[in-house]
């Protein structure tokens, strides 16, 4: 039984490919840069000797998401778990068409095309967990953010559906909305908010796998800012800087 992390040169996803690797699981490392992937999997394979293949893949590259699946349990065996960690937040609002048309086909279109790949082969089996990592941008629509934003509420609402249709199959399918973490995405930005490892996501989430939880916010007190964030009626959230 083998685990795919999509997106691997995410340290987050990098961390998860650790979690699951000290767990004892075979990893499939999968990122746009194949040499990378390679050496990522090289490293997981050393440190806690599990049996680890990486490949290319591109969130884009939709018509080859089926056969890159059969391609990884062709590899490492039968799918146990598929983490989709990839992600792009774009240059934002300002920026042209061509930048939030990549954003909604990397956060949504992709994430839900290779999700669907995972979800046939899974089902088949009626076993395995896919795992969707997005954000508590998906939350609310906000100027400074709403192409991604946008595109990551619609991989939640994506991943509620395929959680429902799939629950009577035997498979879990499970929603990471993620605040800030110190990675790349992040880089410079202002929070004014605490900012959570990728080694601390990586550990809430496998427990949250571990439990089957469907829905996970990390840090969880973003639950509740969301919340409030979500009660704001539109006529006052418009006047609103956010
Ligand atoms: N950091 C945060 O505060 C935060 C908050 C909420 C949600 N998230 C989500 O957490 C996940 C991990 O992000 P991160 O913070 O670790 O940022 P990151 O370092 O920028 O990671 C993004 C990953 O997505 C990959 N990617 C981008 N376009 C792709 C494509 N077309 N095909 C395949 N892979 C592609 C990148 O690959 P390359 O190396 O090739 O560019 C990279 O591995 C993302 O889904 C992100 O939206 C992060």
């Amino acid at each position: 039984m083998s685990v795919l992390i999509l997106g691997a040169t995410s340290r987050i996803a990098q961390q998860l490919a650790h979690r699951f690797g000290e767990a004892g699981h075979a990893i499939f490392v999968a990122a746009r840069d194949a040499d990378e992937a390679a050496r990522i999997a090289a490293d997981v394979a050393v440190r806690y000797r599990v049996p680890t293949a990486s490949a290319g893949f591109d969130a884009r590259a939709f018509e080859g998401h089926p056969a890159f699946v059969a391609d990884v349990e062709a590899q490492l065996g039968a799918l146990e778990v598929a983490i989709i960690a990839f992600g792009d937040m774009g240059a934002g609002p300002t920026a042209d068409f061509a930048d939030a048309h990549r954003v909604i086909d990397v956060n949504f279109t992709g994430a839900a095309s290779i999700a669907e790949a995972v979800a046939t082969v899974m089902e088949a089996r009626g076993d395995g967990s896919i795992i969707g990592l997005t954000s508590v941008a998906g939350d609310r629509g906000r100027q400074s953010n709403y192409v991604y934003g946008s595109a990551k509420g619609a991989f939640g609402l994506y991943l509620q559906g395929l959680r429902n249709r799939l629950f009577s199959k035997g498979v879990h399918v499970m929603t990471v909305k993620l605040g800030f973490v110190d990675t790349r995405m992040t880089f410079g930005m202002e929070t004014g908010l605490p900012v959570a490892s990728p080694e601390a996501v990586s550990r809430a989430l496998f427990r949250a796998w571990e439990r089957r939880e469907d829905a996970l916010y990390y840090p969880r007190f973003w639950g509740g800012i969301m919340g409030v964030i979500k009660a704001i009626p539109e006529r006052i959230f418009k006047r609103l800087s956010l």
